[in-house]
């Protein structure tokens, strides 16, 4: 039963709204019978606020512009708003030709459009307000892809669940996230907001965060509806060139792209946004392929899905739409039920539906899915539920909400390389150099895509190091150079420095600037001036650690890729500084696994470790007429699934049964040993190799992960099982399919690393 009664916040915030809304017809209507909605029913109330509706009021319902008020940030984000002014887009509202705003200015803003929807409107629709929460509201987590790194999709299930009580602690009810599109090409910039390459990674990282952000119940005030994105294969986008087009066969879509959507909509998404891309022709805004035949008819996706911003007007640029009208109509008429930032459903749905162009009927299943999504958020039962300024301060950056950032900055961070035990340092008795243009300093900590956090709140790097030391004055730090230039007499400095320390913490790589939306780099190296810094401080002879900071994979260079001991410490939020000395430091052992490869060189890209063999696969540089460069392997210097840990794990005694019948299961155990001195987590990883099919296989694929903490000298036996499905294609009907015959199996650290392996059959049905 739908709860009836009015809460007493809500009671308090806007009695007027409050009463209003509650004698308003949209309420009276919604409240008539048990309204909880499920899964796509939608309950017959809504229908009959849809036959009271005007076609300018529906068109409302389907226009979600970027908020007026206060949105610094976030039109920094987008291309600049030429919308209202904030008592503009309120008159707007009341008028009912806005379903909402996004990436607002917290619960005051909220409360004040709100009140005047509830007060002024006709109908009372409320507002949804939504936001692009990508990791973290206030409190800052590692960004999507760095969290990845964790290999824990429960770490990312929790992240999601704070940042959703912050956020809609604030008032905000709907997140653009999760980002789940695969990325195989380090040169694209949003990179950075996924889960990296690999499908099953993305798949359980989708799932995970969706449950965060949803949470059990819609309708909770610490929950927003999640909204998987791109939809679909945005991350293919040629030459890792943004907003570029994707040209890809059925298969690999089906196969690569899809399934991190389809994990996410499985999970309950209940809203999915268009991506930018087309897909061998047709833009995804105008393709009823991709929004009807797979997201409706197969996967029986209930949700609404939503433009990108200005993504229907780009269809005249892209030459696929003559003007707004047309552009309206076909984004429409493709499936996409509301319009981001354009206007173009509100000046033209109207007179579409009137000229026959659009039908009734479809306009109203459109706005019907709106409503209903609403109603789950409990939108109808209470307009303000989310909305309370108390409460968002209360929930911000909490002293708890702090110490999991920590945590999963911590579990971030990946350690490539550790020669000669370097690391962790000792914690005094050592004089180090810190030096780097992200050394010290408000500023690259977050990462490129936070609305509402602040670099002025995050722990930089030095603060984190003296945080760890026992002695304040054995620490140097100097910048050296600036991120993209030198810096008169830095490399000086820093070389002075460096000779004064016994060790040196060289802390280069991207800033947020280059990595995120429109951030595509030819290039995935460590800037010039950076690199001349590093070449120049490894000169003095002393040990260097290289503490990256990036948002994509690099192609590591010079003294960079030689250094003994390299870190990869992205942008890892809120507890950066902190979470960084507890690795440097050894508080922590290092257990991120990178979720992309790290190539040899940036002409590699797009390179994934999941490739297929191709006629002449090469062993050695050597080789000649072979699938390899002149001067690379078709492989990575860093592989998906690579890190260490402090100490050493070993892999022995494979126990594989030479056959998995065709209705059974097949169960693959491997002895994983800590063989170090110090308790480690490993990440045991499951590859297949499907030898010969009707269709080629990639050389490997990652089908199971688990995560095993070891203390020192212990073993475990860290178990799998396959089931037939895991060892499916899309076949030459487009279908999944499995087919019997061999199989390779690899247990191992790494997507380059032999581990233990063997070999089995799957025994035709
Ligand atoms: C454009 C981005 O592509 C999308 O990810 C984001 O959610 C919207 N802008 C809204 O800010």
């Amino acid at each position: 039963m739908v709860d009836t009664r009015l809460s007493r916040r809500a009671a308090l915030m806007g009695a007027g709204a409050v009463a209003a809304w509650a004698s308003s017809p949209a309420r009276a209507l919604l409240m008539q019978a048990d309204a909880t909605i499920r899964m796509g029913v939608v309950p017959a109330p809504v229908d009959a606020l849809i036959a009271r509706m005007t076609l300018e009021e529906k068109a409302g319902q389907l226009t979600l512009n970027a908020a007026a008020w206060g949105g610094g940030v976030a039109t920094a984000l987008n291309p600049p708003s030429t919308g209202p002014s904030f008592e503009g887009q309120v008159a707007d509202a009341v008028a009912g030709k806005l379903t909402g705003v996004f990436n607002g200015n917290g619960a005051v803003m909220a409360e004040r459009m709100q009140r005047a929807v509830m007060q002024g409107s006709r109908l009372k629709i409320p507002l949804i307000f939504a936001a692009d929460v990508i990791h973290g509201h206030r409190t800052i987590f590692p960004v999507p892809v760095a969290e990845a790194a964790s290999f824990d999709p429960d770490l990312a299930m929790r992240t999601a669940r704070v940042a959703a009580s912050e956020a809609a602690g604030a008032g905000i009810d709907w997140t653009f996230f999760p980002m789940v599109d695969i990325a195989r090409d380090q040169r694209w910039g949003r990179t950075m907001e996924g889960a990296g390459e690999d499908v099953r990674l993305g798949e359980l990282f989708a799932a995970a965060r969706v449950r965060g952000f949803q949470g059990r119940d819609l309708k909770a005030d610490d929950a927003m509806m999640a909204c998987i994105k791109h939809f679909a294969a945005y991350g293919a986008a040629e030459s890792g060139l943004d907003y570029n087009v994707v040209d890809l066969s059925e298969r690999t879509l089906r196969e690569v792209y899809l399934p991190p959507y389809k994990a996410g909509f499985d999970a309950g998404a209940m809203s999915a946004m268009a991506s930018f891309n087309e897909i061998a022709g047709i833009p995804a805004t105008g393709n009823p392929w991709l929004m009807k035949t797979v997201l409706r008819d197969e996967w029986r996706f209930p949700g609404i899905v939503v433009s990108d911003y200005t993504g229907d007007e780009e269809m005249i640029a892209a030459g696929f739409a003559e003007d707004g009208r047309d552009a309206a109509r076909i984004a429409f008429m493709a499936g996409v039920d509301m319009s981001m930032q354009s206007n173009l459903y509100m000046l033209h749905l109207p007179g579409l539906v009137r000229e026959g162009l659009v039908p009734q009927a479809t306009l109203d299943a459109s706005v019907r899915r709106v409503l209903a999504v609403k109603h789950m958020l409990g939108l109808f039962d209470d307009p303000f539920r989310r909305i309370d300024v108390k409460r968002e301060k209360a929930r911000s950056r909490t002293r708890a909400n702090l110490a999991l950032s920590r945590e999963a900055a911590r579990r971030s961070i990946v350690l490539l390389k550790n020669d000669g035990g370097l690391l962790p340092l000792p914690t005094s008795g050592k004089r180090i150099a810190l030096i780097g243009p992200f050394a010290s300093g408000q500023h690259d900590l977050n990462g490129p895509w936070v609305v509402y956090g602040d670099n002025a709140n995050a722990v930089d790097l030095a603060t984190g190091i003296r945080g760890a030391l026992k002695d304040q004055n054995a620490l140097t730090v100097v910048a050296g150079c600036d991120v993209e230039k030198p810096i008169p007499g830095g490399i000086e400095a820093a070389v002075a420095a460096a000779r004064a320390a016994d060790i040196v913490l060289l802390a280069i790589g991207e800033n947020e600037g280059m990595s995120g939306e429109a951030q595509s780099r030819t290039e995935i190296v460590v800037p010039a001036p950076q690199q001349a810094l590093a070449e120049a401080v490894a000169a003095t002879g002393k040990p260097v650690v290289i503490v990256l900071k990036n948002g994509r994979a690099l192609a590591l260079t010079g003294v960079v890729r030689d250094a003994p001991a390299i870190l990869v410490t992205w942008f890892l939020g809120s507890e950066s500084g902190n979470a960084t000395a507890d690795i440097l430091f050894g508080t922590a052992s290092p257990s991120g696994r990178l979720p992309m490869s790290f190539p040899f060189e940036s002409g590699q890209e797009p390179y994934h470790y999941d490739h297929k063999a191709t006629g002449r696969p090469a062993q050695a540089l050597s080789d000649t007429y072979k699938a390899k460069y002149r001067t690379a392997l078709n492989a990575a210097l860093y592989p998906f699934g690579h890190g260490l840990t402090y100490g050493t794990i070993g892999y022995s005694a494979l126990s594989l049964p030479p056959t998995m019948a065709w209705n059974g299961v097949i169960e693959i155990a491997a002895t994983v040993t800590n063989t170090g001195a110090r308790t480690a987590e490993e990440t045991v990883q499951l590859y297949i190799r499907d030898r010969v099919a009707t269709i080629t296989r990639p050389v490997r694929e990652m089908k199971a992960f688990r995560k095993v903490r070891l203390a020192p000298g212990a073993g475990e036996t860290v178990r799998f099982t396959l089931k037939r499905s895991d060892l499916e294609f899309i076949g030459v009907d487009m279908k999944p399919t499995v087919e019997a015959g061999e199989f390779d199996v690899w247990i191992a650290p790494s997507a380059q690393a032999e581990g233990v392996t063997g070999r089995f059959v799957l025994a035709a049905g």
